[in-house]
Order: structure tokens, then sequence, then C-alpha cells
């Protein structure tokens, strides 16, 4: 038996592990030690579990046993799990000691040991034992002869209590298989909070009935009934996940006015809002009103998330509207409120004391931070981690999402690389212990239930990692080559990141030979950062989603794998990044004959000049590569259509551009 402490990780990159490197675990377990056979998977394969009454514990089995046949085809004989009293030597035995609670700090550890002839799972609670078993999944291989199991004992527990998923569904509406799949794959992962941020200015999305004009008048029929909420919280429960509801206030609230315009800071009739960005609507703290339709909400929706924390939003509430209501200002005059935050900071106050009273925790993000704030209050930190560590300071309870923002279509290694403890700080470790963890952010203005699941996967799984694992583990092309085995394996639960690519571009083309669509969305990525909906007036909530840009995403593969070869080309010259990029260079020319033989529409016109471009610049490099220089006609050639190349097209941009240029400084000596 070999032991791989966490201190050696530390110390050893990932690359020197030998046969550690070819287990795809994510999020990597705090502790590993291997043993040298294997526990060979066979249909007399059965599970014992010692307590009766898990719900959770008898649906994970279930499930388990059927993804693990569903993988290997092994017809196993025994599809349920059975009770220890009812099995002699088990394959798997199960053992947990109680039912987990879903609350912050709930003990999720579980110890997993593989042995040739016996697997066995070890937690305190059924929590744990849903991890070990996603564990264990993730550890199935094969050889030429079998499925099996490596013998292997797993010592594993989290980093961060709170390891979250937030899924926008105000800018689009996400219906309940989508949540549930995305739940699955959080499980998956290890991932325990899903924070459902239900209302923003382009819809309210739960049903009301104390105030039925929020879902009647500001939902455009797409809400959640009682009935479906209460089956999310439950589904998600059995997955030992929190349910964290948002309902941002007092700005982003277009759509609470929409239905009751008497509590707005401005006389004037709202519309559901169809862009993207930050609105003046907004609540009017001064009114009573307010805080009684707020009662009324809270009131009846708090039994339906059992969870203790409730999120108000909260952000990017810039009082325009407050600034133009002369009752406002005699108001903040009268109770020497000097200004707008101070003001939120009185609304929040209020709307903390009707939470309370509803048993409820607030958070919200950053901007209601006020130091009056009860220090139960979760500040959740979304513009920095300066925020985040001022509010540790002084006792509050922090969460982190600056970094984490998924929507940005940032690479995956930019979101794994966020560590939510800073290098320099000046907290005490009492005080560090107030960073409860972080979320991804799955903001919704450019998705639909059609491209969702490629924004969030595989990505939110290396984020996921960085909630759960040892801050040393953070070797980016360990987590690359990690991530590509997950990736694939979330299809097992339904999740379409990767299908889908092809539903869209059957559409773009017509149903014609993809092939060359394909090969292009290995190279293009979607505009990043905000620039794809600029000014957020390109497109409304309704507009179409099913474009180019749409089919690729954040971290496009063939792209990474010739930038990564111009390095290695650039470094030490060497014979097989040579061969790679010939190889790519070579597809491209002929990835444009391809394109020139499917029938053109306007859709596909506009990508045209890309596909031209690449073969003409790709036949130019090859001169160069195989030459070691160009000419200077071929230079010049090669830096104007590297110059067109670098316009964005239909809203992606072309992820080899970085490479490209290095590539050309290379020829810049020489020519
Ligand atoms: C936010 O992104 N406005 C929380």
């Amino acid at each position: 038996m070999r032991k791989i402490s966490l201190f050696v990780i530390a110390l050893v990159s990932f690359s020197c592990f030998g046969q550690n490197n070819t287990l795809n675990l994510m999020p990597w377990p705090q502790e590993i030690i291997f043993g040298d056979s294997n526990y060979i998977i066979k249909p007399n394969f059965t599970i014992s579990v010692n307590q009766e009454a898990s719900k959770r514990i008898e649906i994970a089995t279930t499930k388990f046993l059927r993804r693990l046949s569903g993988r290997t085809g092994v017809f196993i004989d025994e599809g349920f799990a059975f009770k220890s009293s009812e099995i002699e030597n088990p394959s798997l035995e199960i053992n947990f000691k109680r039912i987990g609670k879903l609350e912050l700090n709930e003990d999720e550890s579980y110890q997993l040991k593989v042995s040739k002839d016996k697997i066995s799972i070890n937690a305190a609670t059924d929590i744990g034992v849903i991890y070990a078993l996603e564990t264990l999944l993730q550890l199935e291989t094969n050889n030429e002869s079998a499925y099996f199991f490596p013998e292997i004992t797993i010592n594993d527990a989290p980093r961060f209590p709170w390891r979250g998923l937030m899924i926008d569904v105000a800018r689009h509406f996400e219906p309940l298989d989508v949540i549930k799949r995305n739940l699955d794959a959080m499980a998956s992962v290890k991932l325990n909070v899903f924070h459902w941020h239900l209302s923003d200015d382009q819809g309210f999305r739960v049903q009301i009935n104390s105030r039925p004009k929020l879902h009647q008048l500001a939902s455009d029929g797409q809400y959640y009934t009682h009935a479906q909420i209460k089956e999310v919280v439950q589904y998600a429960s059995d997955l030992g996940i929190r349910v964290v509801p948002e309902f941002d206030i007092p700005g982003h609230a277009t759509s609470w006015l929409v239905a009751y315009p008497e509590i707005a800071s401005k006389d004037t009739i709202y519309k559901i809002e169809r862009y993207s960005g930050i609105f003046n609507p907004t609540l009017d703290p001064t009114n009573d009103e307010t805080y009684e339709i707020l009662k009324d909400v809270f009131t009846e929706v708090a039994p339906l998330f059992p969870d203790k924390y409730f999120h108000i939003g909260g952000d990017e509430n810039e009082g325009k509207d407050w600034d133009k209501n002369k009752k406002i200002q005699a108001f903040k005059k009268q109770h020497d409120i000097k200004d707008n935050h101070e003001l939120q900071a009185y609304f929040n106050s209020k709307v903390q004391q009707i939470l309370k009273d509803n048993g409820k925790i607030m958070m919200g993000w950053d901007e209601i931070f006020h130091p009056g704030l009860p220090k139960d209050v979760v500040i959740h930190s979304w513009r920095g981690t300066e925020a985040m560590l001022k509010a540790a300071k002084l006792g509050y309870k922090t969460i982190l999402s600056k970094g984490y923002y998924i929507d940005l279509l940032k690479s995956v290694e930019t979101h794994y690389t966020n560590e939510p403890f800073p290098d320099t700080h000046d907290l005490t470790n009492e005080q560090l212990k107030n960073i409860l963890g972080g979320e991804a952010t799955m903001w919704s203005e450019l998705v639909t239930p059609l491209t969702i699941d490629s924004r969030i996967w595989p990505r939110t799984a290396a984020i996921a990692e960085r909630f759960w694992s040892n801050k040393a583990i953070n070797d980016v092309d360990n987590m690359l080559k990690r991530l590509e085995v997950v990736s694939f394996r979330l299809e097992e639960l339904g999740i379409t990141h990767l299908r889908n690519r092809d539903v869209i571009l059957r559409n773009i083309s017509n149903n014609q030979n993809l092939t060359s669509l394909i090969n292009l969305t290995k190279i293009c990525e979607p505009l990043k950062g905000y620039q794809r909906n600029k000014g957020g007036t390109q497109y409304k909530t309704f507009s179409p989603f099913t474009q180019f840009a749409d089919a690729c995403n954040a971290d496009a593969i063939d792209a990474m794998h010739f930038n990564e070869n111009v390095d290695a080309f650039l470094k030490n010259n060497t014979k097989e990044s040579k061969t790679e990029l010939l190889k790519l260079f070579k597809k491209w020319i002929q990835n444009n004959v391809e394109f020139t033989k499917i029938n053109n529409n306007p859709t596909l016109n506009q990508l045209a000049p890309l596909s031209i471009n690449l073969a003409n610049l790709s036949s130019i490099l090859i001169k160069g590569l195989e030459q070691d220089k160009l000419n200077k006609e071929d230079y010049d050639s090669a830096t104007e259509l590297i110059k067109n190349l670098r316009k964005p097209i239909v809203d992606t941009e072309l992820a080899i551009n970085s490479g490209l240029e290095r590539l050309m400084s290379k020829f810049n000596k020489k020519h």
C-alpha cells in the first residue's frame, strides 16, 4: 500500500503520481491510499445497507446500480440494495450512523474502501454515503477483459461547507427537468447548495396565492407552482442538496412592479423587461404597503423552502428613482438617512425582520453589507474579495462568487485557479472560518434550456473541486485531463452540454453533414465577458439562442491544443509539436473543402469567411513550418488574414488567435 498525503501532493505535481494519474476523480479526495488489485464488477454484484430508513440511500443505491450496469453493460442480477440482515457477503457494504440534516456544517465525510473481494462505505450521515457512491462510480474503469474498481482507500471530507450553484430562472425560465438534471449533476461533483434566483426585472417565477398578480402578470405564464417547488426541494433533499431561494429586491424588481406598481418609487406603468442590464425600477422603501406585500410573499414562500437561509439579492440598486421621488427624499431627511446605501440598509432591516419572523436567516449580495446588520446575515460577495474579507473580519459569514461567474464564458482555468482564500489578508484563523465557501453563478441573459447545460458543465465540476478539495490541488493540466472524463460521464445524468451542440448545428445547417461545422466549434468560443450582448440590447429575452455561438463553448478543444503546441514549439522546437501544428493546419484546409460542400444559407454564409481565411492562412503557415521561414509576400498575406480572423464572427471569437500571433512572431525575425 502506498499512501499519498496532502503534504506530498503539495510538494509534487500530479504528473509524478503514476497510478494516481489514471484516476479521474473530481473533486479530488482529501486522502488516497492505493492498492494493487482490482474489484471486478460481475452480475452477482450486491449492495447492503445497515439501516432501513434512508430514502436518500434507497434512491442513491438504485441510481448507482443503473448507472453501473448502464455504463459497463454488465447485467447485474439484483437491481436494488438489500438490508444488511437480508444478505451475506454483499459486494458493497454501506454503513452510516444517521440521516443527514440539510443544514450548514452537516457531516459530509465518508470513507470508501475497495479491496479485491469487498467494497465498503462508512459515513456518519447518508449524505456522506451519496458522495462515496459518486466517488466509487468515478473510480470505475476497465481493461480488455473486465470492468472493475481499483483497490483503494479514500478518506474524504469537504474543505468548505457551502458549495453552490446559482441558476437564474428569471431572465430565462428553466423547466423542472432542467433543474432536476442539474441537481443530479451537482450531487455528482459534491455540490450541496442550489441557489435559485427566482425573480428579477425579466420575470417573477413563483406562484403566489396571497398576491396572485405576481405570477399572473409578471411571468409570461412561466412560473413554478407550489407543488413544483416542493418537488424540486424534495428532489434536491434526496441528493443532499440545500435549496436557497432568491427574490431580488429592492432593485432588479421590475416584475414586482408590473404586478404592484403602487409600491414603486416612480409613478409609471411597468412592463416585464425584455432586455438585459441594470434598470431603474425599484421598490419604495418608505411605503408601508411595500412591506405588507413583501410580508405576504415571504410568509407564503418561507415554508416551501425549508432551508434556513433566504437570499434577498440587494445588488445593483442605484436608487435613481429614489433620488427623483420627493416623498422619498423627505423621508430621508426626516429620518436622518444620509445616502441611498443607508436607505437600502433601512429597507434591509425591515426585510430582515420579516424573514426572522419566518425563521429565516437573511443573505444578500455584497451591496447589502452595512455595519448595523445582525451578525448572522450572510454576505454573498460578487464584486471582489475585499467585500468578502471585510465582512468576514467583522464577524459576518460570507460566500464568494467573484471569479465563479460562469456566464462570462471565461476559461475553466480562470475559475479553477480562483482561490477563495486570498494569498494576503489580515484575518485571524477564526475570522477565516467565516468564509463558508462559494457559488458558481449561472446568470441566464444568454442561455435557454437548450444551452444552459453547456454553460454550466463541465466547468462547474472544476469549481466544485476548488470548493471541496485541498488548496494544494491546483494543477491545471491534470484537472483538464480529468475533466474530459467527468464531462462525458455527465451525459449519464441527462446533461445535454455535448449533444446539444449537434442539435443546434443540425438546425443551422438544415440537417446537412455537420463535420465541418463541428470542427469550427472546436476553435471558436462565444464572445467573453459581456461583449456578446453589448449594452444589453442586442438580444431580447425571446431572441434566438440557436446560433453558431450557442453551439460553441468557453474552452474550444482544438484551440487549446493548438495554443499549447505553439508554446511547446516556440519553447523547445520539438518535432511532436510541429507535427501537431501541421496536422491541425491540414485539418483546417480540408475542413474548408467540406464546408464548401454543404449548401449555404444566410446563417452559414456568415461563417464562410472564417472557414476560407483559416484555410488560406493554414496553407501559408504549413509552408512556414516546413521551410522554417516565410517570404515577405506570404508573411504579409498571413498578417492580413490574421487581422481578419481577429474580428468576431457571429458572436464568437477565434480562440487560436493568440497562438497564431505567437507563431507569427517566429517568422517575423526571419523573412
Ligand atoms: C450580480 O451579479 N449583480 C449579483
